[in-house]
């Protein structure tokens, strides 16, 4: 094989390896929610507050506001409603329906989720 064989099969090849590399590359960067971890579930939900293993869910109609179940205290998973109201079980720690404290130990806001529909499956894409 010549040099000019060589530049012929080479140029080619390089450039379709450097496309798919610069596809890889963008999707990754431009894909806000690639490093998200995506959970599907039904949406089924009835109105009201439903405590999902991580998630608390509440619903008002055709509004949805999710939360993570993890306390922002120390982490430890919100199990408890009563009156519209988060209780943590590990240090008591009190949640209003907007995830905000309204008793300590923790200061910080239960953490709001991102998610979206998908009418055609019927689901809910939480990305925590
Ligand atoms: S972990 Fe929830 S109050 Fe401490």
């Amino acid at each position: 094989m010549n040099r000019k064989q060589f530049l012929k099969i080479f140029f080619p090849s390089f450039g379709v390896i450097l496309i798919y590399l610069w596809d890889r590359l963008t999707k990754n960067i431009f894909d806000s929610n690639f490093r998200e971890k995506q959970t599907a579930l039904t949406n089924d939900f009835p109105n009201g507050i439903t405590l999902q293993k991580d998630f608390i869910i509440i619903k008002n109609k055709d509004k949805l506001k999710i939360f993570s179940s993890r306390c922002s205290h120390l982490g430890c998973r919100i199990n408890n409603v009563n009156k519209n109201i988060f209780t943590c079980p590990c240090h008591g720690s009190q949640f209003d329906l907007n995830g905000i404290p309204i008793k300590g130990p923790a200061a910080k806001s239960l953490t709001e989720l991102k998610f979206k529909m998908d009418s055609k499956q019927n689901q809910i894409i939480i990305f925590s």
